[in-house]
C-alpha cells in the first residue's frame, strides 16, 4: 500500500526570513520533499525574502545546500534542479519600503499566497501592515507564524491583537509542529475511529496518563533564546499541552478546524492550577570528563542560570470525564534517550480470580510519537505450558514500519504536512489564538511562582532520566514512570 498524494493548487509562498535557520533546516527541505512526492505542482513558486542582498541564483544555491544537508531520502538531480527553478528572491526591509514593490510585482493574481513569518515576533505587525499597503492581501492570503507565540499571556495577547488588526483568524496559521507529526494525528484516528477505546477513555477505567517528551540533545547553539524560555515555555506550554488536549478532549462532532479546536480549548480551560509541590524543575550537568557535553550553564554561557532544561508535573482536568485521573507530564533535554510517548495506564481489574501471585498487571496503551512510531497495547495472557495459571504481559504491537510496510511508514516531516495544509486552507492542525492564550493563562502562574520563590532547578546528570525528585513526584502516589527507552 502506498499512500495517495493529492496535488495542491498552484500557490505563491513567500518566506520572510528566507535565509534563516528554519528555512534552511525545515521549510525548504519540506517543500522539496512535497515536490518530489508530486504534491507541490510545478507552477507553484517560492520567494525567499530577507534583508541580505542576494539574487535568485544565489538563493537557489542556498536552497540547494539546505536540501542536500537536510532533505532525507533519495531524489534525482533533475528533480532538484526543477524544484530550484521555482525559487526566487527579494531583498526586503521589513521596516521600510525596500523590496516591497518588487515583491508585489512577482505575485501571481488569483492564487493562494502564503506569507511565512519566519522572523522574530517584533516584526509581525510591520510585515502585516506592508502586505496590505502594497496590495498583496486578498481572500486567498494566509499568514503562517511560528512559536514562540509570546513569552506569557500578555505578550501573546498583544501578538494576537497585532495579527487580528490586519487579518481575520481564518487566515492565520499558528504552527505547533507537534501537531504535524504523523502519530499525533493518529491519536485522533485511534480514539475516534475505533469503538474499542472510547468507552474506556475516562476516569472510571484509566488510572492515570503519562506524557513524556525526552530529548538527548542539549540546548546546542540556541542558548540565548533558551535561557530566557526554559522547558516550561519551550515545550510544556505548547507541544505537551497539545498532546494533552488530543488525549483528553471530547469527541468533536466533525473533524473540522473549529470543532476540534473548540474541544481542545475546553480541556485547557478545565486544567487545574498546578500546585508548587506537584512540579519539579531540573537542569542538566556536564558529563564528567567529556568536553563535548557541557553542562546547561556552560552551554548557555550563564554560570548562575536558574532556567530549567527539564520539567515534570502532575495536573488534573476538572470535568466529568477526567475528575480523579492524574496526568503526569515531563520533558527534558540531555536525557537518556530520544523518546516521545504517551502511556494510558488503565486500572487493574476489580478482582483477580487468579489470585494475588498470578502475575496480573494493568493494561497499558502506549502511543509512541518518535522514534519507532507505533502503538502498543500491553495485555495479560497465560504463560504457555503446564504448571498452573501463571500470567504474563505481552504487547499487541503495531509498529507502523512493520504494520504498514517501510514505504508507507516513511512519514512526511511535520512541516511537509503543515505547509500543505496551509496551502489547502485547512486549519485543523494549527493553534487558534484563544487556545494559545488559554495555555499561557495556565502556564503563567507556575512560572510566576518560581520567580517569587527564587526557585533553583534540581541538577540532573546528562544521559539520565532526569532529577530524582521527578521520580518522587509520581512515586508519592504509589505509581512510577515508564522507562525512557528509544
Ligand atoms: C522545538 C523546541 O519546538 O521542538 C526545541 O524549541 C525542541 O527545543 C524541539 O528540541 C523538539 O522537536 P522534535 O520534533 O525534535 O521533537
Amino acid at each position: 500500500m502506498v499512500s495517495r498524494v493529492i496535488p495542491v493548487d498552484p500557490f505563491d509562498l513567500i518566506i520572510f526570513g528566507g535565509t534563516g535557520d528554519l528555512a534552511r533546516r525545515k521549510i525548504l527541505p519540506a517543500l522539496f520533499r512535497r515536490y518530489c512526492a508530486g504534491q507541490m505542482p510545478f507552477e507553484a513558486r517560492i520567494i525567499g525574502a530577507a534583508r541580505s542582498e542576494h539574487d535568485a541564483e544565489e538563493y537557489r544555491a542556498f536552497a540547494s545546500d539546505a536540501i542536500r544537508e537536510f532533505a532525507v531520502g533519495t531524489y534525482s538531480a533533475d528533480a532538484l534542479s526543477e524544484f530550484l527553478s521555482r525559487l526566487d528572491y527579494v531583498t526586503i526591509d521589513a521596516m521600510g519600503d525596500l523590496g516591497w514593490e518588487e515583491l508585489a510585482g512577482k505575485l501571481t493574481e488569483a492564487r493562494v499566497r502564503a506569507f511565512y513569518f519566519s522572523v522574530g515576533p517584533g516584526l509581525f505587525g510591520e510585515l502585516a501592515e506592508r502586505i496590505h499597503a502594497y496590495g498583496m492581501a486578498s481572500k486567498e492570503t494566509r499568514i503562517v507564524v511560528e512559536k514562540p507565540f509570546g513569552h506569557d499571556l500578555t505578550t501573546a495577547q498583544a501578538l494576537n491583537a497585532t495579527l487580528a488588526a490586519h487579518f481575520p483568524e481564518s487566515q492565520v496559521y499558528r504552527i505547533d509542529h507537534y501537531l504535524g507529526k504523523e502519530t499525533v494525528q493518529n491519536l485522533m484516528a485511534v480514539r475516534f475511529g475505533n469503538m474499542l477505546f472510547e468507552p474506556l477513555w475516562n476516569a472510571q477505567y484509566v488510572d492515570h496518563i503519562q506524557i513524556t517528551v525526552a530529548e538527548t540533545v542539549g540546548v546546542g547553539g540556541r542558548g540565548e533564546y533558551y535561557d530566557k524560555s526554559g522547558a516550561m515555555r519551550d515545550m510544556m506550554q505548547n507541544h505537551l499541552m497539545q498532546l494533552l488536549c488530543l488525549i483528553a478532549m471530547e469527541p468533536p462532532a466533525q473533524f473540522e478546524p473549529d470543532a476540534v479546536r473548540d474541544e481542545k480549548l475546553k480541556v485547557i480551560r478545565a486544567l487545574d492550577a498546578v500546585q508548587p509541590h506537584h512540579i519539579v524543575r531540573g537542569q542538566y550537568d556536564a558529563v564528567p570528563g567529556d568536553d563535548g557535553h557541557p553542562s546547561y550553564r556552560e552551554a548557555v554561557d550563564n554560570p548562575r542560570s536558574r532556567t530549567e532544561s527539564y520539567v515534570a508535573l502532575k495536573t488534573h482536568i476538572s470535568n466529568w470525564r477526567w475528575a480523579g485521573t492524574p496526568f503526569y507530564l515531563r520533558t527534558g533535554k540531555r536525557l537518556k534517550a530520544r523518546s516521545s510517548v504517551i502511556n494510558v495506564m488503565f486500572k487493574n481489574t476489580p478482582h483477580s480470580i487468579f489470585g494475588e501471585d498470578a502475575g496480573q498487571h494493568a493494561n497499558v496503551l502506549s502511543i509512541r510519537l518518535q522514534p519507532n512510531e507505533g502503538i502498543t497495547l500491553q495485555v495479560t495472557i497465560k504463560e504457555p505450558g503446564p504448571g498452573g495459571m501463571r500470567l504474563i504481559d505481552v504487547p499487541l504491537d503495531m509498529t507502523f514500519s512493520e504494520a504498514l510496510g517501510p514505504e508507507d511508514a516513511d512519514f512526511p516531516d511535520a512541516y511537509e504536512r503543515l505547509i500543505m495544509d496551509v496551502i489547502r486552507g485547512n486549519q485543523t492542525l494549527f493553534m487558534r489564538g484563544d487556545e494559545v492564550e488559554a495555555a499561557w493563562a495556565w502556564t503563567d502562574p507556575i512560572i510566576a511562582g518560581w520567580e517569587a520563590r527564587n526557585d533553583v532547578p534540581k541538577p540532573y546528570e546528562s544521559g539520565s532520566v532526569g532529577p530524582r525528585d521527578a521520580d518522587l513526584l509520581i512515586e508519592r502516589d504509589k505509581r512510577s514512570w515508564r522507562g525512557i527507552t528509544p
